[in-house]
């Protein structure tokens, strides 16, 4: 594209994504969004944080190992012990392995959580890039806050690890304080005032507390960023992170005015976005930009008829460039194996002959009992029967017995590692019944914050799908459920989230 700079994507859904509440994932999962990320074909995976347990160790090994294209980057703080053992993990993709270091440099951090001296901090920093630099040459510094940092002491930090040896230097707005014209400023001031800057490409990574990461991302890459950190769906700490599908499109979408372009697959997008929410049980928001449900529906009769004379009326973009191919009905209950996984293939889901005989299976079953299979009901089954491998507990059986003159009870039989347990439980109503017997079997502590259920598609014979969410300790969970059945989705949903709880607890028992 003449004229038009490029912008790498740094795509951090598995680490800054990964580490907030209700968005965790095993190393199963990870590696199917690492599969997915290499279709939308970002420049950089951060695959985790290596030393923060045994979990995220072996999930950046794994995607170092077998997913070759993009680099992978590991998070480290700026001490040797995180560096060796990020790199430990990073070895496996060789020239494309990536250490990623920080410190934190404003002085609030300085003096209330790292409690060191500026002069200290500024030694670290060019210590741990030097220690990264013994590794490999792709070697990125991160300035944790950043934006609340002496503009003097920021630029002299970075001239430092730019002299050290950093290749990318990451400017981030850690707790989404920034507006776009200050960050512009930031950025511009950096470039102006640090002498080697041209040696390093500059990245930002905006967090989304006060709405502003997508615009204050643009705002950076105007003033000379090379590099974007975001995330799909814009998961990550508190509000999140930059969005990916946002700050792509934008650049797609106004090429008119912003000289910039990305080397994202546009049609990769929605793909994406659905395995995301599969994955980690939690959806985006029907009005969020790019990829909620609504983002390309007119409602409006006025509206509806400006796209059907002409379409760029109401659309400044195609559903089709970012992958959203028509969600009318696929298939049905004489459709074969050939149209099920293609439109699965379609969907973005890329399954082993394994996982697709027991889909298909899945799916025979549920076009039994709906006449009609749609999409949504496809990432539902997706969800329920390939992506909950060797989970501690399995619903086997659920009867439940309710009416405006019966008691509620619920009976359920589970299995628990492999072995079968079941038990009755009365309760206000069925749901009630069926949970109260699920948390006597499990003898789980786990408190219940929010349940939902809703369903999936239209129609009386709509799957419905639970969502819930937990908490144990300092572990948040989403579980989710499907099932024609409203009861049996709700077990399934509050079974995955306990599965998902004891799954952190295991992974963080090591935990620095
Ligand atoms: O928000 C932040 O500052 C981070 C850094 C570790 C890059 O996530
Ligand atoms: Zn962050």
């Amino acid at each position: 594209m003449s004229g038009s700079q490029i912008i790498r994507i740094f795509d951090t859904t598995l680490r800054d994504g990964e580490q907030s509440p209700g968005n965790s994932m095993n190393i199963e999962e990870k590696l199917r969004i690492a599969k997915q990320l290499l279709k939308l074909n970002v420049d950089v995976i951060e695959a985790g944080f290596p030393i923060a347990s045994e979990g995220d160790f072996q999930a950046v090994k794994r995607v170092a190992q077998s997913i070759k294209g993009p680099e992978i980057a590991g998070l480290c703080r700026s001490s040797d012990k995180d560096i060796d053992r990020a790199w430990e993990a990073l070895q496996y993709a060789e020239e494309k392995g990536r250490i990623h270091t920080f410190i934190a440099t404003s002085d609030i951090h300085m003096k209330y959580k790292l409690q060191m001296e500026p002069s200290k901090v500024l030694a670290a920093a060019v210590k741990a890039v030097k220690r990264a630099r013994g590794y490999t040459k792709n070697v990125e510094f991160s300035c944790e806050d950043a934006v609340r940092t002496r503009l003097d002491f920021l630029a002299e930090v970075v001239a430092a690890v730019i002299d050290a040896g950093a290749t990318t230097v990451n400017i981030p707005d850690t707790v989404g304080y920034t507006i776009p014209a200050e960050y512009f400023n930031i950025i511009s001031y950096l470039k102006q005032n640090v002498k080697n800057i041209d040696q390093a490409v500059i990245s930002v990574h905006c967090h989304n507390d006060l709405g502003l990461a997508v615009a204050n991302s643009i705002a950076a890459v105007q003033a000379g960023a090379g590099q974007v950190e975001c995330t799909i769906n814009g998961i990550g700490e508190r509000a999140g992170n930059c969005s990916l599908e946002e700050f792509v499109m934008i650049l797609k979408t106004r090429r008119d005015i912003l000289p910039f372009h990305t080397n994202v697959v546009t049609e990769q997008l929605t793909p994406a976005s659905r395995l995301l929410s599969t994955v980690t049980g939690s959806l985006v928001q029907s009005n969020k930009a790019i990829v909620g449900v609504n983002a390309f529906a007119h409602e409006a009769g006025i509206h509806q008829h400006g796209v059907m004379m002409e379409k760029s009326t109401y659309e400044i973009m195609t559903p089709e460039s970012v992958g959203l191919t028509a969600n009318a009905l696929v298939l049905g209950k004489h459709s074969g194996r050939h149209a099920f996984k293609k439109r699965l293939t379609e969907l973005g889901y890329d399954l082993s002959d394994e996982d697709l005989n027991k889909a298909f299976d899945k799916f025979k079953t549920l076009a039994d009992l709906k006449k009609e299979v749609f999409d949504e009901d496809l990432d539902a089954l997706v969800a329920e029967e390939v992506m909950r491998p060797a989970e501690k507990y399995k619903l086997s059986h659920i009867t439940v017995t309710c009416g405006s003159f019966a008691v509620a009870t619920a009976t359920v039989q589970l299995e628990i590692d492999g072995e079968p347990v079941r038990t009755a439980e009365l309760g206000d109503g069925p749901v009630d019944a069926t949970f109260k017997a699920i948390k006597k079997l499990t003898k789980s502590n786990a408190k219940l914050l929010q349940y939902n259920v809703g369903a999936i598609t239209g129609g009386t014979d709509a799957q419905g799908e639970a969502t819930v969410r937990m908490s144990e300790g300092t572990n948040t969970v989403t579980g989710r459920g499907a099932s024609t059945d409203i009861i049996e989705a709700s077990a399934r949903a509050y079974i995955n989230a306990l599965n998902r709880i004891h799954y952190k607890q295991e992974r963080f028992a090591d935990t620095v």
